[in-house]
């Protein structure tokens, strides 16, 4: 082992209110810091806004949607090459780093290069910003049960009815076959669906609509990523839900 080590900080999904007590102490100790841009640059630029003063380097490595500016390789190497060199590097990635944030991966590549990993949970965006359009994702009576999926996976055996929330992450661009599927399945075509996208960022929007009609509603809407994805019934307990009208 070196002196140097790793922390892997969740940063949540964008507001510097979420991120942990723990985060920030990580922080304020760290001599670099490796960030995403999603979730990790806004929590970064709040925290110098609001006077948090952070003496470590900021390397970005950030990544846009199909675009990685720096490879997944080069940020491993990164780590180890700056913790090797005996530095508190810390490695923030948006929400929660175990949430398709590829962290159990940086940890395993900084472990097999003898570097020590602490790892710092974060608050996710698959919770924390359907709570921003007042989605619970369990409510008694309503939905007991839920599944967070990104849309690259398969849908198809999720299971279950509009009674087990599906939470899609990385769905935009394939909404028009996830829709698809979990309409034709136990959920129906007139299942509640709502898009909320840029939680806590400037470009916050909440859509609401049904399998059968969020397609049309997001292309009208020009709906971009990133977006956090609800299905189920609790989408309905949403203030953004317009109830149908009485026949
Ligand atoms: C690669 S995943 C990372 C998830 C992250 N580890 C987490 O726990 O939130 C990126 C996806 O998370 C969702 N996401 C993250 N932050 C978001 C935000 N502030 N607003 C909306 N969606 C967000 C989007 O679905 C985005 O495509």
């Amino acid at each position: 082992m070196t002196d140097g080590a790793v922390t892997l900080v969740g940063a949540g999904p964008g507001d510097a209110g979420l991120l942990t007590l723990r985060g920030l102490r990580a922080l304020q100790e760290a001599e670099v810091i490796v960030a995403d841009r999603l979730g990790a640059r806004a929590v970064l630029a709040q925290l110098a806004a609001e006077g948090h003063e952070l003496a470590a380097e900021v390397i970005d490595v950030g990544k846009l949607p199909g675009h990685h500016p720096v490879t997944q390789d080069a940020i491993d190497e990164l780590l180890v090459t700056h913790a090797r060199a005996g530095r508190r590097v810390v490695r923030l990635k948006g929400g929660d780093p175990f949430v398709f944030g590829r962290g159990r991966e940086e940890q395993l590549f900084c472990e097999a290069a003898g570097i020590r990993v602490e790892v710092v949970s974060g608050v996710t965006s698959a919770v924390a910003v359907p709570a921003l359009a007042g989605i619970p994702l369990t409510q008694r009576g309503v939905a007991e049960t839920f599944t967070v999926v990104s849309a690259h996976d398969q849908i198809q055996t999720l299971p279950g009815g509009r009674d087990h929330t599906v939470v899609l992450l990385m769905g935009v661009n394939t909404l028009g076959h996830s829709a698809h599927v979990l309409a034709s399945g136990g959920r129906g075509a007139d299942c509640p669906v709502a898009i909320i996208e840029d939680g806590f960022g400037d470009g916050q929007r909440v859509t609401v609509g049904t399998l059968a009609t969020i397609v049309a509603l997001a292309a009208a809407r020009q709906v971009r990523s990133p977006a956090v994805v609800v299905i189920g019934d609790v989408v309905a307990l949403s203030p953004f839900a317009v109830p149908e009208p009485a026949a």
